[in-house]
């Protein structure tokens, strides 16, 4: 999606927004531009295409001096990337130049008010809008002017402003589109994201709905939406550059399967003291717990997948009834919800539109919410009645991969808390359980050392055009996930199925040749996927075969190669079966050539519906 940087100090504007604009090019975009103001005026420079077109065309800033800008990187919504449609847009008489994320909603409506008034637009963006009304109703107050805008728009905004009338300041405002301000000595930043400016500060506010941010060299000030002072505390970011930057690695996506371990362990282990799981940050108690009658998992992408193995888990471990849903589908389909429901949100940013949109949802038909969130004070963290976050650190791949495994760490120990609540497991078994989650981490390390086998079974696949996972039970919920994987990042058309479905229909599709892979660690299910994978091999399918090292012998006389993964209890298998396939999918798309960390179309946070 789109990214925002601002900047006002006493350093060159251009080179820190492009320097900014960089540390979000992961998000995705198609076009770059900047507005730098200077003696001689405002000057907005943008182009379709990469940054680096850009950061040529301005020799990485050095012929835009000026020390006032806003910066942007497009993701088109509306109009096709070109130059013109590039951000920032400025208005008709060139007072005032915005950088937007978000989308408009009323936006034809406010330009064909706007152009019956004889204003010219340019462009075919939603944001050009903005730009022509923050002029139109601009009478020598920028604050009034952007008040008179956000009473009149609907949708979505992170609003980047810049004013030839007053250029010692840069504007800042926000609806369901996260803007944060980033304050240091003599310098202030606005970005959408921390990573844009972290090179800078670590004091950061965020912004929230309709707020409105003044910075100048000095500081910023805060108002709400009547133009009321508000007092904004900033907070201290905790996780430094290194973490947001490769490392060594050739890839932000290879860095991120590695520090799964890591990653799990930082989830995990604060959270379990003396063999019993604590969730102090968790408000729900037993007495909440025990009127839970329902739950609903809603979340988009890996995230919803993490629900997928969640429905398995939840529904062994509670023997509740249990729906997992993606939320483009709950928010509009009318679900049925009462203050009986608890609705578990995943969402690795906490920003994901429609996550959002089905947190509010739930919260305004009184479900009880709770929240599984990567990033510290996103939306949906603040909005959720309850919020557990992953400790993963910044997911910079669009690809997610730490994201995934962290999720399903939390979703372990939500089930197993509740279980101990609810008295569904015995002592034992929550020992058991409990301890085998304590082990995750170290097992996950076994299971990412075979990465030479994965790496050379690519190399004998990567120009395969259609991939096939099949699996039952979790490890079909691991299949889906392994399949967007593959197709995210490769491009490889690829489809998950559950070993029980391939006979009503799927199976035409297999002919001479097609990889089949085919995950069988659930043990009470290998005599099933064994036949499966008959199935498949007997009409022409190359399989593929994981499963756990007690069944290795087994799957060697049935699949045509196999990979092993560590063993544990069975709903929580897709923390190991994911990480061969992850590792599998980079290699895929690292021998094909494809960009891995910014795989066409997509952007990391899918901040608009
Ligand atoms: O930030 P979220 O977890 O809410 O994002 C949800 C999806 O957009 C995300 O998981 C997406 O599917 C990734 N590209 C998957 O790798």
């Amino acid at each position: 999606m789109c990214g925002i940087v601002g900047y006002i100090g006493g350093e060159q504007a251009a080179p820190v927004l492009l320097e900014g604009l960089s540390k979000l090019e992961y998000r995705g975009y198609d076009s770059a531009g900047v507005a730098v103001y200077n003696e001689s005026g405002m000057h907005v420079v943008k182009s379709k295409g990469r940054l680096a077109v850009l950061e040529g065309i301005l020799d990485k800033g050095e012929k835009l001096p000026g020390t006032v800008g806003i910066g942007h990187t497009r993701w088109a919504t509306h109009g096709a990337p070109s130059d013109v449609n590039s951000h920032p847009q400025v208005s008709d008489g060139g007072l005032f130049a915005v950088v937007h994320n978000g989308i408009i909603e009323n936006y034809m409506q406010l330009k064909e008010h706007l152009m019956r008034r004889g204003v010219e637009f340019v462009s075919d963006t939603d944001t050009e809008v903005v730009a022509q009304m923050l002029e139109h109703y601009y009478r020598g107050d920028v604050l009034a002017a952007i008040r008179q805008v956000t009473q009149r728009v609907e949708g979505s905004y992170a609003l980047g402003i810049i004013c030839a009338d007053c250029p010692e300041k840069v504007f800042a405002v926000r609806k369901d589109s996260p803007l944060i301000v980033g304050l240091s000595e003599g310098q202030n930043f606005i970005a959408s994201d921390v990573t844009a400016i972290l090179a800078h500060t670590r004091e950061i506010v965020r912004l929230r709905d309709r707020e409105i941010a003044v910075l100048t060299r000095e500081g910023a000030e805060f108002y709400d939406e009547e133009l009321e002072p508000l007092e904004k505390p900033a907070e201290t970011i905790e996780w430094d550059v290194a973490a947001a930057e490769k490392g060594g690695y050739e890839h932000f996506m290879m860095k991120e399967i590695c520090e799964q371990p890591e990653a799990l362990l930082k989830t995990i282990s604060p959270r379990i003291k003396d063999g019993r799981i604590v969730l102090d940050d968790l408000k729900l108690t037993r007495a909440d717990i025990e009127k839970i009658s329902r739950v609903y998992i809603v979340a988009c992408g890996t995230s919803y997948h993490v629900g997928a193995v969640a429905k398995y888990a939840f529904e062994k471990l509670l023997r509740m009834p249990i729906e997992t849903d993606v939320a483009s589908e709950f928010r509009y389909r009318d679900p049925i919800l009462d203050d009986k429901t608890l609705v578990i949100i995943i969402s690795q940013s906490g920003e994901t539109a429609d996550t959002l949109a089905a947190l509010r949802e739930a919260r305004r038909q009184g479900a009880r919410t709770l929240a599984i969130v990567n990033v510290v004070g996103s939306t949906i963290a603040n909005e959720a009645d309850d919020v557990l976050y992953t400790w993963a650190g910044p997911e910079i791949a669009v690809a997610s991969t730490k994201a995934y495994s962290t999720q399903l760490a939390v979703i372990y120990l939500i089930a197993l808390y509740m279980a101990r609540e609810l008295g569904t497991l015995t002592e034992q078994e929550l020992e058991e359980y409990t301890k085998a989650l304590e082990k995750l981490p170290e097992l996950a390390e076994a299971a990412l050392s075979g990465r030479e086998t994965i790496q050379y079974f690519a190399s004998q696949y990567f120009n395969a055009k259609d991939m096939y996972f099949i699996g039952r039970n979790v490890d079909y919920a691991a299949s889906l996930e392994a399949s967007l994987k593959l197709k995210e990042i490769s491009y490889i058309h690829s489809e998950a199925y559950t070993g029980g479905e391939l006979k009503h229909g799927p199976i035409s599709l297999i002919e001479e040749g097609t990889l089949v892979i085919a995950l069988c660690t659930c043990g009470r299910l290998f005599g099933k996927m064994a036949a499966n994978i008959r199935e498949v091999k007997a009409r022409g399918a190359v399989v593929l075969g994981l499963c756990t090292e007690e069944f290795a012998g087994e799957m060697k006389g049935v699949a045509d190669w196999q990979f092993c993964v560590p063993k544990v209890p069975d709903f929580m298998l897709p923390s190991m079966s994911i990480l061969p396939l992850q590792l599998f999918a980079y290699y895929v798309a690292s021998m094909k050539g494809c960009d891995i960390d910014k795989p066409r179309n997509l952007a990391k946070s899918v901040t608009v519906e």
